[in-house]
């Protein structure tokens, strides 16, 4: 075939489409660290983006474009959108990648939620099946001879092996942007479907993870579950994505960012005494694994424990809504809420608003809260990496504390200038703010420096060209 020289496949691709009443499309370009590595390759570089429809919008788009879509939308990007069956979609995206494997590499399954295995669970592991097989066939259609074809995350850990049946002569990496649960938990599993998605990554030459806990967790796994040592040719990588400083520095000074940094300013006010209030911020994806309402719990009891905090500090947190066709998100949305609510209710006074919550998505306010921020909190308890923990620093006017869970894979890069803390740990959590508040202002500003070197080590680009020189070296 005479097709892409590489190639990348992940669910969300770099665009989205709305439709509007009138049948009008319009494009929303996405960003991320694919998106700004996959541009680093440059224009020329032959590359194309396989990706699913995931709205009626996108569904749209695909009907009148075949699937390859306008570059005008794209920027430039040559992208192939798979129409994959609604439920087909559903089934694959929520039934089996978001509820039952996003729940495995990050632990959460806890008593009272518990993984049901049953027939249902068979039927839309089927269509997990049927949706990997659409991207693989996908691919195959589209590389070029000895393309290297870079397979993103745990909705696709079965096309690498089908992939390299179909199409022998690539050069096949899988990244994992995940964490990787250890064996005795990944064991929660069938075990027909553990080897399945241990046996699908092991299709590709090359399998890559976050940080090095991740790639050992996975190599562990693979032993207690397919046997000794790594059944196949498969290569394992780590490739810890940073920060991209260039373009967060240039971003969070538009006038779009200043703009919100003063409604901002407004809400949180100012202390008694008149100097400006404290802030802590957090910004999320609204998730059961980033730990929201321990988080508010924690800053519940450090206003209950030290009262002279009250009226000087001020929680900024947007929660942003993710994978709200899942009841279980939308329950957890719902307690944040509430939670934000009964603070406010409990210690809040005419002047003083104990926290903030935005939960409309706002990139452009994000990045004004990192400005403000005095203390970040980034508290999961798992997370793949957690580019939060990394931005703020970056971003933040006059340097910031980071309290950061020891469950993120950015703690292995920034756990020495942080205050860590077991997520699990609410009493522990209001210390750590309490400590993050206290730390004197040079000794805030030196390791804010600090953490920011460390955050943007590995810019997006860097990131994604070395996984392609390492695939095709
Ligand atoms: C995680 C996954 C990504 C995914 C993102 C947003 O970070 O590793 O693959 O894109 O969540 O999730 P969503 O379900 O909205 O695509």
């Amino acid at each position: 075939p005479n097709g892409a020289r590489v190639l990348v496949a992940s669910n969300r691709g770099p665009v989205s489409y709305s439709l509007d009443e009138a049948g009008e499309l319009t494009s929303r370009r996405g960003g991320g660290g694919l998106v700004s590595g996959l541009s680093a390759i440059g224009p020329d570089a032959d590359a194309v983006w396989v990706c699913s429809a995931l709205g009626d919008g996108d569904r749209e788009a695909v009907r009148r474009t075949g699937g390859a879509l306008d570059p005008q939308d794209t920027g430039g990007q040559r992208v192939r959108m798979l129409d994959i069956a609604a439920d087909v979609h559903a089934d694959a995206y929520n039934g089996i990648a978001n509820s039952v494997l996003w729940f495995v590499h990050h632990m959460l399954y806890q008593t009272p939620l518990e993984p049901v295995f049953d027939a249902e669970f068979r039927r839309q592991w089927a269509a997990y099946e049927a949706f990997n097989r659409a991207f693989a066939e996908a691919l195959a259609e589209e590389a070029g001879e000895g393309a290297a074809v870079l397979v993103q995350d745990y909705h696709l850990v079965l096309v690498p092996r089908m992939l390299r049946e179909l199409r022998p002569d690539l050069r096949i990496g899988h990244f994992s942007h995940t964490p990787w649960a250890p064996p005795e938990y990944f064991r929660l599993l069938p075990d027909d479907i553990a080897a399945q998605v241990l046996g699908g990554i092991l299709g590709a030459d090359r399998a890559a993870f976050l940080t090095r806990r991740w790639a050992d967790a996975f190599t562990e796994c693979c032993r207690t579950v397919l046997g000794p040592g790594i059944p196949s040719g498969t290569r394992i990588g780590v490739h810890g994505l940073g920060a991209d400083a260039d373009f967060l520095r240039e971003r969070s000074r538009r006038a779009d960012v200043d703009e919100r940094m003063a409604a901002l300013r407004e809400q949180i006010g100012t202390a008694p005494d008149g100097t400006p209030r404290r802030t802590i911020v957090r910004v999320d994806r609204t998730e059961l694994s980033k730990n929201i309402v321990r988080g508010l719990l924690a800053y519940r009891q450090l206003l209950e424990d030290r009262p002279e905090w009250r009226e000087r500090v001020v929680h900024v947190a947007f929660a942003y809504p993710s994978r709200q066709d899942l009841a279980v998100y939308r329950d957890y949305t719902a307690e944040v809420q509430r939670l934000a609510d009964e603070i406010n209710s409990q210690y809040g006074t005419p002047g003083w608003t104990p926290v903030v919550l935005h939960v409309k998505d706002d990139f452009a306010r994000s990045l004004a809260a990192y400005r403000l921020a005095d203390v970040a909190l980034v508290n999961p308890i798992r997370d793949g990496m957690n580019l939060v923990a990394k931005e703020v620093p970056v971003v933040s006017d006059g340097g910031c504390a980071l309290v950061l869970s020891r469950e993120a894979g950015a703690y292995e890069e920034l756990g020495e200038d942080a205050i860590t803390v077991n997520p699990y740990d609410i009493t522990g959590t209001a210390a750590a703010l309490a400590a993050a508040l206290a730390l004197p202002d040079d000794e805030r500003a030196e390791r804010s420096k600090r953490l920011a070197a460390a955050a943007t080590a590995l810019p997006p680009a860097q990131w994604f060209l070395d996984q392609l020189r390492e695939l095709e070296g």
